[in-house]
Parts: structure tokens; sequence; C-alpha cells
């Protein structure tokens, strides 16, 4: 299977593709958050907390320059934030669908510039494509993005942005859901193939986004085929930590110091 990047029913190019999600994810702003809490019966805050945990030493330093890319309606930026000593350096919290990230920014944006509490650190909101990011090449110390990766629509393409927009050296966190194997994989099939998008149809009031979720983790990459792909696009210290049975894992990865 060529790994290439989202297909959203419909979408005949890379554009398309990219403008469905855009518009699939802003149709569902307002219901996102409840979603994803029923859906995962709160499982994602571990994952959320997690996969942040992972990343403490940079994000212990105040200077560090973090990008939270695909950040949507906020929860790992949050995550992060948890772990930025007072008055760091705001995290970058990027996203291009503008219902999903004006959300985001309610949570992680404070009450504006004047009114911030000094012990607190915070984020900015970004309105970026993750794949043709405004920022300058090697500028980032570290790029995290929750559940947001799967819906690119070129795996490959996205990789290397972020390679370019790395310094030598600096770290990427993806994470994503998998396709656990054995019996539980059966089982959580049945769950997520079955039940969630019916619930889905239900919170949500329409069909498309939540039958879009098992069908575009389907089409994602196994793990192996990924740590292949970010092994040529850039990046040494390759690893996939499996989280919850491996139902999500965190990819991680640093960008090689020679390009
Ligand atoms: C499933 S949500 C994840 C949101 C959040 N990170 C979380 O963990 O809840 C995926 C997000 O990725 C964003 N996204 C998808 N493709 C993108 C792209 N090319 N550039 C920027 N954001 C993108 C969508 O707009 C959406 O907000």
């Amino acid at each position: 299977m060529p790994a290439t990047g989202a297909k959203p029913i419909g979408a005949e190019d890379e554009a398309g593709a990219a403008q469905a999600v855009r518009q699939m994810f802003d149709s569902i702003a307002p219901k996102y958050d409840l979603l994803n809490h029923v859906l995962s019966a709160n499982v994602d805050r571990l994952w959320w907390w997690r996969a942040a945990r992972r990343f403490r030493p940079i994000l212990a330093n105040p200077d560090a320059a973090i990008l939270d890319i695909c950040c949507g309606t906020g929860d790992m930026t949050m995550a992060l934030l948890k772990h930025r000593p007072a008055g760091s350096r705001p995290i970058l919290a990027g996203d291009f669908a503008r219902g999903m990230l004006s959300r985001g920014a309610l949570k992680f944006g404070g009450p504006g510039v004047g009114a911030r509490e000094p012990g607190k650190s915070y984020a900015v909101a970004l309105e970026a494509d993750a794949l043709h990011l405004p920022l300058k090449s090697a500028s980032l110390d570290l790029i995290v993005s929750a559940f947001g990766f799967r819906n690119l629509a070129n795996y490959e393409a996205g990789l290397r942005e972020f390679a370019r927009v790395l310094k030598p050296g600096g770290q990427l966190g993806i994470l994503e859901f998998s396709e656990p194997g054995g019996l539980m994989g059966k089982a959580y099939a049945v769950y997520f193939r079955r039940v969630l998008p019916a619930i889905g149809r239900i919170i949500c009031g329409k069909d498309g986004p939540y039958s879009y979720l098992p069908v575009s983790v389907g089409n994602f990459p196994p793990p192996a085929k990924m740590l292949q792909l970010m092994r040529t696009t850039g990046y040494e210290a390759c690893a996939w930590q499996p989280y919850t049975f491996g139902i999500a894992g965190l990819y991680t990865a640093k960008r090689e110091a020679i390009a």
C-alpha cells in the first residue's frame, strides 16, 4: 500500500482532499470536544498527557520554539502548556480549519496579552496548512501533532515540511490512531467501524465525519511503514510507542543533524 495521504470520499487530488478535510472539521467543530470525549471514554486525555510528558525536557526550556500543528480545539496544546515554565516563549498552535482553531484559542490563548497572569504560559493561534508552514527553515525545537497527521493530503510532503522547519536535532512527536492486532484488535474493530460511526452520526447529526475516521485510520500506513517513511524524509532515532493496546501510539524522531 503506497503511503500517499488522506483521501476523503469525492476528493480527486491533494488540493481537493485538503479542502474536504478542512470543511469537514469546520462543520463538526462545535461538537468536536464532546464527540471526542464520548467516543474515547475520556482516554484521549490520557494520550495527550502521555505524549506531552515524553517531551518534558524540551518543554522545560522557556526559550524552546514549539509548534503544535493540527491543534484543532487545543487539547494537545493544553497538555503541552502544563509543562511550560511561567512566562515561557508561547507555543505556536496551528490548524487550517478556522472553526477548530478559534475554539482552541479560547482555551490556550488566555485572556489577551494585557490581562495575562504572570505565572502562566500561553499559546498563540496560527492559521496555517501543515504542508506549507509560514515558518523559517530550521527554526523549531519541537513539533507535535495529535490525530491530525493522518488527515494530511500527502504524508511524505508533511514529514519533509516538518523536517524543513525543525532545527537539526529538533524533535518530532506524532500521536495517531493505529489498528491493534489479535483478539483485542477484532473486538476494537467492531466498535471502531460500526459503533463509533453510529454514535458520531447521532451526536453530530450527519454521516460523513465519523465514517471517515475508521476509513482514514485503515488507510494510514502501519507503524513499520510510517517509521520507514520517517527515516527516508530526514529523521533519525525513529520510534513508535503504542498506547492502550495499540489503539493509538506516539511516533517520535529527531531531525537529522546533516541534511
Ligand atoms: C482530529 S483533529 C485533532 C485535533 C487535536 N490535535 C486533537 O488532538 O484533538 C485534526 C485536526 O487537523 C487539522 N488538519 C488536518 N489537515 C491539516 C493541514 N493540512 N493543515 C493544518 N491543519 C490540518 C484539522 O483541521 C483538525 O482540526
